[in-house]
């Protein structure tokens, strides 16, 4: 069957090891099910796997793709979760110690079909289109759980999220706004912070700014470039809730500051199933949508893969089939 796959892991091209062909369709277990893919939108793990992070050398060749929307053989429409729980685990999915995501250890969604666990599709609401809807299982379920189940934060308090035009940034900014909070972003470029104030930012500010004042929380993906910044805009009891390090881990966790401040961190990993149908119930009955930088043929990704290397995002990048939208 059609699929974008990663051949070999490519630690410093990760383009190189990027293909486009053919592989075998997937195996279907016992209460597992087929979806066929009409959307699936690019993840800054998809560049990872193509360096060989967070997978095994065996594992390769891998399809990419870690959410999508599609249709079952039904006719039903469907939302995928991609956090595979280990058959017996109950609870918090991403508490299990065996979870893996797609194309850690199962065929990813960047293909005609894929293969996922009963319990790992959700319906999609019909007022969500299908590319609308593949950014939801990963960048936008990944900022919900950052932003309602881990910051502690109220309406109308300060969050700052570091990085703009990302599909974890801009899906804060979004939820955020939506949500009643006072909204601070960083971007690297003007356009960058120009996208997040037409996403509803209130302020945006260039990366490592002196703030006007200090914030309750801090929204971090982007690692060392930003860590010290994060670190001094927090207020005395503030929370920084990270899900990422994009620029790479900083070992000087600025500890004096962290208890004299009583500052707390948090890690966050993507989010339950419970909290992904909580998403879409809130996308859909809000009307708030995913910002969507690009859409392009899912037979033709390469451009996609080559921007979000380059760090050219305006929200998220989105492969369609077909007649997917
Ligand atoms: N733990 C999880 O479950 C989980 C889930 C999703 C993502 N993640 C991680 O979160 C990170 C972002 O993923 P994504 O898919 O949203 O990637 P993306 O769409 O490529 O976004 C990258 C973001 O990082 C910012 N950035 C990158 N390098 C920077 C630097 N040197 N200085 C300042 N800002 C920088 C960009 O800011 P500008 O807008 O200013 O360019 C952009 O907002 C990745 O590391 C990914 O692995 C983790």
């Amino acid at each position: 069957m059609f699929a974008v796959y990663a051949a070999e892991p490519s630690p410093d091209d990760p383009l190189a090891a990027l293909r486009v062909g053919d592989r075998p369709a997937p195996d279907v277990p016992d209460g597992w099910v087929v979806v066929n893919v009409r959307a699936a939108s690019l993840n800054m793990h998809d560049l990872w796997t193509l360096r060989g992070v967070g997978i095994k050398p065996e594992q390769f060749p891998m399809i990419l793709g870690c959410d999508g929307a599609g249709v079952l053989d039904d006719g039903t429409e469907v939302v995928i979760h991609s956090v595979i729980a280990s058959p017996d685990w109950t609870g918090d999915e991403t508490l299990d110690p065996r979870r893996t995501l797609l194309t850690e250890l199962h065929q990813g969604t960047f293909a005609a079909q894929v293969a996922v666990p009963a319990r790992n599709v959700l319906p999609k609401p019909a007022g969500l289109s299908f590319a609308e809807a593949a950014c939801m299982g990963t960048a936008w379920l990944t900022a919900y759980r950052m932003l309602f189940v881990k910051s502690g934060l109220r309406p109308g308090q300060t969050m700052l999220v570091q990085g703009a035009s990302g599909g974890v940034s801009t899906a804060l900014i979004e939820l955020g706004r939506a949500a009643g909070m006072r909204v601070w972003v960083t971007g690297r470029t003007e356009e960058k912070r120009a996208l997040a104030a037409s996403l509803g930012a209130h302020a945006t500010f260039d990366s490592g700014a002196r703030l006007p004042e200090r914030v309750e929380a801090v929204f971090e993906t982007v690692g060392k470039a930003t860590w010290a910044h994060s670190m001094r805009a927090l207020k005395p009891g503030g929370i920084i809730v990270v899900s990422g390090s994009t620029s790479g881990p900083d070992p000087s966790a600025d500890l004096q500051r962290l208890f004299f401040l009583q500052l707390r961190v948090v890690g966050s990993t993507m989010g339950t199933r419970d909290e992904l149908a909580d998403l879409l119930r809130f996308c859909d009955v809000s009307g708030l949508r995913p910002a969507i930088g690009a859409e392009l043929p899912m037979e033709s990704p390469e451009t996609g893969f080559k921007h979000m290397l380059e760090g050219a995002t305006a929200g998220k990048i989105v492969f369609s089939r077909g007649e997917a939208t």
